[in-house]
C-alpha cells in the first residue's frame, strides 16, 4: 500500500512524474503529434526536464487515418535514438503504437503482429471516448490468448468508465491494465477526467503512466525547468 496527500483544496498530491513514459506521440511525422524531428527533440528536452528516462513511442494506429506500419515505427524510433545519442540527451526510446479498436487491430492480435513493450508485453490501445465499442471485451481476450497484456490508453478519459468502477473492475478481471495520463492528476475537481485519474491511481489501478504529449516548445521546458505546475495546465489544454 501506499499513502496519498490530500492537498488543502481537497485534492490529492499529484505523483510525481513516472521515469517511463508510456504513451507518447514523439515519432515526428507519422501521427497528429511531432510533425518534425525539431519538436520530437523539444519533446525529449521536455520529458527530460520531467524527469522521464525511458519513453516509449505511440503513434497512432487507426487502419482509415494512420495506416502506420510497424516497420515506419521501427525505422522512426531508430533515427530518433540516434539522434538523442548524437545530442546528449539522456532518454532511451523504445518503439510501440497506440491502436485503435477495430477489426484490423483483433487480426491483428491473433497473428501476434503488433509492437509490445516490457516483460509484460504490453499493447497499448485506445477506445472511442464515449460509448465503449462492442469489441473492447473480445480485444481483451485476444490480446491476452496472444501473450499480450491489454493497455488501456488514458482510461480516465472514457465517459463509459467515469463513474463506474464496477465497470473498471470487471475489465481488470478480464486483464486489461490502464495508463493514465500524468497531466490529468492535475485536472480540477469538476473535470471527469481528473477524477478518475486519481480513483485509479489511489485504488492501484493505474498501471502505466503517460504524458500522451503530441507537441512541445521551448516555453514549455522553461516551466518544466523551474517545477512551475502551469505546465501541466498547458498539456492538458492541448490533449486530444
Ligand atoms: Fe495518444
Amino acid at each position: 500500500m501506499f499513502s496519498v496527500l490530500v492537498r488543502r483544496d481537497g485534492l490529492i498530491e499529484p505523483p510525481p512524474m513516472s521515469e517511463v513514459d508510456a504513451h507518447c506521440h514523439i515519432l515526428p511525422g507519422l501521427d497528429d503529434g511531432a510533425p518534425n524531428e525539431e519538436t520530437a527533440i523539444a519533446i525529449a528536452h521536455l520529458l527530460v526536464e520531467l524527469g522521464v528516462v525511458k519513453v516509449i513511442a505511440t503513434p497512432h494506429v487507426i487502419s482509415d487515418i494512420y495506416p502506420t506500419s510497424t516497420d515506419q515505427i521501427l525505422n522512426a524510433t531508430a533515427a530518433l535514438s540516434t539522434c538523442f545519442s548524437r545530442l546528449g540527451l539522456p532518454l532511451k526510446i523504445v518503439p510501440g503504437a497506440e491502436y485503435y479498436v477495430e477489426r484490423q487491430f483483433l487480426d491483428r492480435a491473433v497473428k501476434r503482429d503488433l509492437l509490445a513493450w516490457g516483460k509484460e508485453r504490453y499493447v497499448l490501445f485506445e477506445a472511442p471516448v464515449y460509448r465503449e465499442p462492442m469489441l473492447l471485451e473480445e480485444v481483451i481476450f485476444t490480446l491476452k490468448s496472444s501473450g499480450y497484456t491489454p493497455l488501456l490508453a488514458h482510461a480516465e478519459r472514457y465517459r463509459f468508465l467515469q463513474g463506474n468502477l464496477d465497470r473498471i473492475e470487471a475489465l481488470r478481471r478480464m486483464g486489461a491494465r490502464f495508463q493514465v495520463n500524468h497531466p490529468s492528476f492535475h485536472l480540477p475537481k469538476v473535470s471527469r477526467s481528473g477524477e478518475l485519474a486519481r480513483t485509479l491511481y489511489i485504488k492501484g489501478y493505474a498501471d502505466q503512466f503517460g504524458t500522451d504529449i503530441h507537441r512541445a516548445t521551448s516555453d514549455d521546458r522553461v516551466l518544466a525547468v523551474s517545477g512551475d505546475k502551469r505546465l501541466f495546465d498547458r498539456l492538458n489544454a492541448r490533449a486530444n
